[in-house]
């Protein structure tokens, strides 16, 4: 068998390779990245990857019924830990990488997920690999969100006295993106991917768990252990490429060993074409996405603990935030946000021993620079947030060398927010990111810049590394601006240099990865929503089957 997602040697060549996919991939003032000419919107890809021929496991909606408070699935120790059955497995995914609902507009229909992705098309892909949990065959499955269910690709028999455990594996399908964004989209990809590992990380903390990503397996690896080097089971369909193994954490003295053994089948099921009609091709982005395979992650040393403020008493429900997590298509440009808000969704960026930074051992290496619109009590204008004290020196030099870095008076003298300076920045916000009026109509949008080509070049994997942090970076902000009233929405599409001009960024050791934007949504009533698994969500108070005393 070829593998369709061999390991290539990483080489210098690699690195410009990625150094070079970045700079051809940015949206100018006078040209986007190449892309489709034309899209036919009848012709989308299908949203859901399938395997036919898998047996199936139905998994039961059951969020509905979870009391546990949005404060206390983010506070370490917060949640006593859920048994590790079925039931669990699935209240897992489908507050993570579940159905949401279904929306309808005219003839139109498609479904949102608890995590977001550009163009709503979801290229990530997950893949439950399963030890010894009660309720579920050992092995490694698919999961299909559209009919929250599991489909079982591989056997693989528990040995005698083996430890139980659990992992989730995380690909991503590059075509997805690709049919509508060309070029970009590898970006694209990455931080969804991003965005779903804080989708996971939250979703466990709601039940008690833990997930943290495995160490040393490299992309081949990888790609054995989800089968997505089986070029049988993938012939004529479109490739998916292995990025991620979280193992989750599932409770006192449940911790899984790092990487579960390889699946040593049988397989079943072939993957479904997604796509009938491809118009187009776009190899850089599988060169680009085979000079960032890794070499097996780093091993980090884990976060410092930090002391987190208790949740207020009328915390919302964990699972209303999690599933009711919407993108803001439009904002109410009257709006002033309270300066305390603005604070904490700040001081939430900050890495720390808790949900969501604890799934994340690596130092940050994304700064955001903040352009505030209207919040109350803070003068509008540029503000930045280094998320690490040595980036501080690093960014005054690289940014324009008229910025006050300021200190921001009524802010928490704990908050390392400095003001560059005072302006109305709506309009050239607006402009910088693709023209969307959401970037200047919201209360404030930020730009994250990234410690860029030193790192990216001394180890090509961390492209797709920084674009995670950025995407893990934007799930914070749109959980806790959903927590706050608020919306937010994440900006893929901007206008990369003309960013860094603005801000006085030359070269590229810094660049922009991800803008962001929150304020308060207009909503359209002309969309209805519809429930995401019609019939089998339990009605609001059923308790789901969760107490310790059905541990295996
Ligand atoms: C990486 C990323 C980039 C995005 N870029 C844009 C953007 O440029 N403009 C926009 O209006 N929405 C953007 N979005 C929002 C998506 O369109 C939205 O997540 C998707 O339609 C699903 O809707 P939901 O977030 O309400 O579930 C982006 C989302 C992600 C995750």
């Amino acid at each position: 068998m070829t593998s369709a997602s061999a390991k290539p040697a990483v080489t210098g060549d690699s690195s410009a390779v990625v150094l070079a996919y970045h700079a051809r991939t940015k949206h100018t003032l006078k040209r986007y990245a190449a892309g489709p000419e034309t899209l036919d919107w009848d012709l989308q890809p299908n949203p859901f990857r399938e395997f036919s021929g898998c047996p199936r496991t139905p998994l039961e909606p059951a969020a509905e019924g979870l009391a546990t408070r949005f404060g206390e699935a983010i506070m370490p120790g917060g949640v006593s830990a859920a048994p590790l059955t079925l039931p669990s497995v699935g209240l897992l995914l489908e507050l993570s990488l579940g159905l949401a609902a279904w929306k309808e507009l005219g003839p139109d229909r498609w479904a949102v997920r608890c995590n977001p992705s550009s163009g709503n098309l979801h290229p990530t892909e997950a893949y439950v690999i399963a030890r010894g949990v009660a309720g579920l065959d050992d092995g490694v499955h698919h999961y299909l969100s559209r009919d929250h269910v599991l489909e079982h690709r591989c056997l693989g028999a528990t040995p005698e006295g083996a430890t139980p455990g659990l992992w989730i594996g995380l690909s991503s399908v590059h075509w997805r993106e690709a049919w509508k964004y060309g070029e970009r989209a590898f970006r694209y990809c990455q931080l969804d991917l991003g965005h779903a590992l804080g989708a996971l990380r939250y979703a466990a903390g709601a039940i008690g768990w833990r997930v943290r990503m495995v160490e040393g397996l490299d992309s081949a690896a990888l790609a054995a252990l989800m089968g997505l080097d089986r070029t049988e089971d993938f012939a004529g369909v479109e490739a998916e490429e292995a990025d991620v193994l979280l193992a989750v954490d599932t409770g006192p003295g449940r911790a899984p060993p790092a990487a579960p053994p390889m699946p040593a089948g049988p397989w079943t099921g072939r993957a479904n074409r997604l796509d009938a009609h491809p118009m187009y091709r776009w190899p850089v982005i599988d060169e680009v996405s085979a000079a960032t395979r890794s070499l097996g992650l780093p091993a980090n040393p884990p976060l410092a603990e930090a002391a987190l403020a208790p949740p207020p008493e009328r915390d919302a429900r964990a699972a209303d935030i999690l599933l009711g997590r919407r993108s803001a298509q439009r904002f109410d440009a009257r709006y002033h946000m309270p300066a305390e808000t603005f604070f904490a969704l700040a001081e939430a960026l900050l890495p720390r021993a808790s949900v969501p930074w604890d799934v994340w051992n690596y130092r940050p290496r994304l700064h955001p620079v903040l352009f505030v619109h209207r919040v109350e009590g803070l003068a509008p204008g540029l503000y930045a947030l280094p998320r690490h004290p040595a980036a501080l020196g690093d960014l005054k030099a690289a940014l324009r060398t008229d910025f006050a870095w300021a200190p921001v008076a009524n802010a928490p003298a704990h908050l390392p927010l400095h003001r560059l300076v005072e302006s109305d920045a709506r309009g050239v916000m607006r402009t910088v990111s693709c023209h969307q009026a959401i970037a200047g109509d919201s209360c404030f949008a930020l730009s994250l810049l990234a410690e860029f080509a030193p790192r990216v070049s001394a180890d090509p994997w961390r492209y797709r590394q920084l674009h995670w942090e950025a995407g893990l970076i934007g799930h914070v902000l749109y959980l806790e601006a959903e927590r706050a009233g608020l919306r937010g929405t994440g900006i893929g599409c901007f206008f990369d240099d003309a960013l860094h001009d603005l801000l006085g960024v030359e070269g590229d050791r810094f660049q922009s990865l991800y803008h962001f934007t929150v304020g308060r949504a207009l909503t359209d009533a002309r969309i209805s929503t519809l429930p995401a698994y019609p019939g089998r969500r339990p009605p609001p108070g059923a308790s789901p089957s969760l107490s310790e005393d059905q541990t295996p």
